[in-house]
């Protein structure tokens, strides 16, 4: 089997002071990558900040003899974004890996999201996407390599009662995606996604305790490095990984259902008597960008 490793290459890991991040950025750097350890060092929904997260995870990846810098950029600003990225460069020259990990939760049920809530979600999960990895993306579109994982949620993918910020953020993230697998692939910058399963500071109260014992972030982060590697290739993947199981979801399209020449408008009964056809999922389709859903209207145009 051939090893996974990322001596020579530079990674970026965002809120890498704790959690899945700080797992991610100590494997990293034991395979031989230089790593970023960004992390505001607020609290869990987002309040305050500190140094000390980001500076004992690059104590510990020195103290096993890797190479890492820290930084404390918050990475919902462009600002911060750019000197997450500026960090990476001056210290080591270029960037290969972004992993955008930070990530914050302000739950509350619908009715009861305020607009800070709303806001604060939507900036750190998906504008700090858009913050750290388009300063990026020009670094790795200019090398000729990259590896980008996004971080997604199964409250986003699936739902999950009082999470409507959190999991339009995180579906905005496949969006994203959706669109830098397509921009990225002629430079060799290709865009994945993870779906973890993992106990941490956000998780504590929401898995159940026996479950919170089990799911140790290592196993995620097995996925994540060979999202982040060199041997993978893969563009625009959705991989779930919890406890020892990996799976990919995806955006799939039913065989749908021609209610006419084309010409015709069907009538919304028509519509509710072919409910079924429209709905069903059967032999769905993957579609790797829009204008290969147009191909589905070929019967129709004919
Ligand atoms: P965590 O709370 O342990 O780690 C998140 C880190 O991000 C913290 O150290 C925090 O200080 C940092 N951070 C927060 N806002 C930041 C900002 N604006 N700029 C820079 N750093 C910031 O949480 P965990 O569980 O490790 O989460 C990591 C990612 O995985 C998050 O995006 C989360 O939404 C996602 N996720 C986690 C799941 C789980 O089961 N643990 C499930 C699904 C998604």
């Amino acid at each position: 089997m051939a090893k996974i490793d990322f001596t020579g290459r530079v990674a970026i890991v965002t809120g890498s002071g704790a959690g899945l991040g700080k797992c991610y950025a100590l494997e990293l750097a034991k395979r031989g990558a230089k790593v970023v350890v960004n992390d505001l060092g607020g609290s869990r929904d987002g309040m305050g900040s500190s140094d000390a997260a980001a500076n004992k995870v690059v104590d510990e990846i020195k103290a096993l003899g890797g190479e890492a810098v820290p930084n404390y950029d918050n990475v919902a600003t462009v600002a911060g974004g750019a000197n997450i990225v500026k960090t990476a460069v001056d210290a080591f020259g270029k960037v290969d890996i972004v992993i955008n990990n930070a990530g914050i939760l302000r739950d509350k049920s619908f009715t009861k999201m305020e607009e800070e809530n709303w806001d604060g979600v939507m900036n750190v999960h998906l504008k700090g996407a858009y913050c750290v990895t388009r300063p990026a993306f020009e670094v790795m579109r200019a090398n000729g390599y990259g590896r980008v994982v996004m971080t997604t949620s199964g409250a986003g993918l699936f739902g999950n009662f009082g999470q409507s910020n959190y999991a339009a953020a995180k579906m905005g993230l496949i969006g994203l995606t959706n669109v830098l697998k397509i921009e990225g692939e002629k430079y060799n910058v290709k865009t994945n996604v993870i779906v973890p399963v993992a106990a941490s500071r956000l998780t504590e109260d929401v898995l159940p305790p026996e479950f919170f014992e089990k799911m140790k972030p290592d196993f995620v982060t097995s996925a994540v490095l060979y999202l982040c590697s060199e041997q993978c290739t893969d563009n625009g993947m959705i991989i779930n990984a919890a406890l020892g199981y990996y799976s990919r979801s995806a955006v799939v399209t039913g065989p749908g259902a021609i209610l006419s020449d084309g010409k015709r408008v069907p009538t919304p009964e028509e519509v509710m008597e072919s409910w079924n056809k429209i709905t069903s999922l059967e032999n769905p389709k993957y579609f790797g960008m829009l204008p290969e859903m147009f191909g589905v209207l070929g019967p129709v145009l004919q």
